[in-house]
């Protein structure tokens, strides 16, 4: 909660600030309001997606959200999110690639929690890459289970920072000082990954080298009938 609160504070003091501004005088010059404006509307985003993010975990951390399991197709699943992150990757120069077999038995998953998952890592990988970078997420039956991975050729995480990026709100220091693309910077992403993937009854893991690449996998059941 403290943490919580923390990340909810930091985007109002902002937003209050600005607003401040505004009100004595700085709405009278253009350029100045409408720059306070723009800002206030990406801190505005950043608030939106916190709290959805929060939603997210508790509801799944506390089992609210019952998981409704149904046979889930990973590869028509992946197909739909590369061709929704397909514009942001072609933005920053990225390369997306997609490596899985035709007949990839289904997994037993909720639909909207796995899409979610890959989301999170996809919205990762393009975060922390930089144009002329490569994105892979491939598939693979791996006894009983189906194991997912996505590989990015970015920026890596420090060795001392691996060990906790799967808990809330951990971001490496580095990637609190960059401000790109994505406003989904509240450190949760890992967070619901792991939570989601749990859950299921599946693993996840990551593997990283700094200046060299991430690679984040996990498992999900095979749908057996
Ligand atoms: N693909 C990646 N490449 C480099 N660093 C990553 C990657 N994925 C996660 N990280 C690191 O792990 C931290 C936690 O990730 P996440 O939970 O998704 O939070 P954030 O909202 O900061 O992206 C990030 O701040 C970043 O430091
Ligand atoms: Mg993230």
């Amino acid at each position: 909660m403290a943490n919580a609160s923390h990340e909810l504070r930091t985007p109002l003091t902002t937003i209050k600030l600005r607003v401040e501004a505004l009100l004595g005088g700085a709405r009278n010059d253009p350029a100045i309001a409408e720059r306070f404006l723009s800002e206030m509307e990406s801190e505005l985003d950043r608030l939106s997606h916190l709290i959805d993010d929060l939603l997210t975990l508790s509801q799944v951390e506390v089992g609210l959200e019952t998981l409704k399991l149904e046979k889930v197709d990973l590869q028509l699943l992946l197909g739909e999110a590369m061709a929704t992150f397909w514009p942001r990757a072609e933005a920053v120069g990225v390369t997306l690639t997609m490596d899985a077999p035709p007949q990839l038995p289904p997994v037993k998953a909720s639909l909207p929690q796995v899409r979610q998952v890959i989301d999170n890592l996809l919205d990762n990988a393009l975060q922390y890459s930089s144009s002329g970078g490569l994105v892979t997420v491939s598939c693979r039956p791996a006894n009983g289970s189906i194991a997912v991975s996505v590989t990015d050729t970015g920026q890596g995480i420090p060795a001392e920072d691996l060990p906790h990026v799967f808990e809330r709100f951990y971001r490496s220091d580095r990637s609190r000082l960059r401000s790109s693309g994505s406003d989904r910077t509240g450190g949760l992403g890992l967070a619901i990954v792991r939570s989601i993937v749990t859950a299921h009854g599946g693993e996840v893991s990551i593997d990283s080298q700094e200046g060299t690449g991430t690679t984040v996998r996990f498992t999900l059941p095979v749908y057996a009938d």
